[in-house]
């Protein structure tokens, strides 16, 4: 098609550039010497805005450098070698951090089966009954994905099912929210109704617009007893500390976070009505940023020279594709015409 040049405008949120007011941040942090290791006000601002916004005056807030370092620092400070974490089939902590988190906190990973990543809470009560003999590796904490793998939404009901089933078998609960800003500008509810009462989250930065960075807030410090060694141990407590933090301190000013993130919703979803319209067949409901569809080989063609489209399972002919704070209605537009052309 004419005018359209290759582009990785959906392979993935994380493709998308850096949002300007986060570079402007990054560059007003820029004026001074500052304390380091995140001893700085820059990064103390920052955590109370996180705290704040998810209604958690207890939490202590931490920053990884990136979304897989979140999720295994969180894992690893929840378990002991012979622990085993509960995750579901899709996981990104299952599927694509290269078994990081088995081999830094040296539990196991038990796989439990998912709708798109929706878990019935009924696994836990089966899987948590095996708990006591020392034969078994002992389920500790579960981790689940908001929005999940697939684009899916946990509704605020499911989470806190879920969580109060977790809890009620003395399992932790981690949410692994790389996309959760998606999840809670689609579910439209306080962030706090989005995570329930689980006790540590990853907070997504670097898919809803920053350089890279994602957050950990950890509900129930307590129960993580030297988190911050982990931290520190595994490389993810950089000394110029300050500018990951400027970073989440102007995403979370003003609501920036939750706008960014609805506009990748829309995105999405103007993506999936035109999908559907043209007779395409979707692979998931789109809930949230993601868009997974079914393409043969001649249609896939069309948008292949094109667009770079990620394919999660090689042998399934399922395309996905993400929209991000900066997709634009064009974009979208331009991948429908290209699907809808001969
Ligand atoms: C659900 C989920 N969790 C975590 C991550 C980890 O992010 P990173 O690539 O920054 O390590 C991703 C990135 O694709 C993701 O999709």
């Amino acid at each position: 098609m004419a005018g359209v040049t290759f582009s990785n405008a959906f392979t993935s949120d994380n493709s998308a550039p850096a949002h300007p007011a986060i570079l402007e941040a990054v560059i007003a942090a820029n004026n001074a010497n500052a304390s380091s290791y995140g001893d700085d006000e820059v990064t103390a601002r920052a955590a109370a805005l996180i705290r704040d916004e998810f209604d958690s005056p207890e939490a202590e807030v931490l920053f990884a450098l990136t979304g897989t370092g979140a999720n295994v620092i969180a894992l690893t400070a929840a378990t002991r070698p012979w622990h085993t974490i509960l995750c579901s089939d899709i996981a990104h902590v299952l599927v694509d951090e290269a078994g990081g988190p088995a081999r830094v906190s040296g539990a196991m990973l038990t796989v439990l089966p998912s709708d798109d990543g929706l878990i019935d809470p009924a696994e836990l009560d089966r899987v948590a009954s095996r708990r006591g003999p020392v034969h078994h590796s002992q389920p500790t904490i579960v981790t689940i994905t908001q929005s999940t793998e697939n684009g899916r939404l946990w509704t605020p009901q499911a989470i806190k099912h879920f969580v109060d089933t977790a809890h009620a078998n003395d399992l932790l609960v981690h949410v692994d929210g790389a996309r959760i800003a998606n999840a809670i500008a689609a579910l439209g509810v306080p962030p706090l109704e989005a995570i329930a009462d689980a006790d540590i989250i990853s907070v997504g930065g670097t898919k809803n617009g920053l350089l890279f960075g994602d957050a950990i807030l950890v509900r129930r410090p307590e129960l993580f007893d030297g988190i911050n060694f982990v931290q520190k141990q595994l490389g993810h407590l950089p000394s110029k500390h300050r500018f990951v933090s400027a970073q989440f301190e102007a995403l979370f000013t003003d609501g920036r976070w939750l706008e960014l993130a609805a506009h990748a919703n829309t995105m999405a979803a103007r993506l999936s009505t035109g999908l559907t319209r043209l007779g395409l067949q979707l692979a998931s409901p789109t809930e949230a940023n993601e868009v997974f569809v079914v393409l043969d080989p001649p249609t896939h063609a069309k948008v292949a020279g094109h667009y770079a489209l990620h394919a999660p399972d090689p042998l399934r002919p399922i395309y996905r594709l993400v929209c991000s704070w900066a997709t634009t209605e064009e974009e979208v537009d331009s991948v429908l015409n290209l699907l809808g052309g001969a």
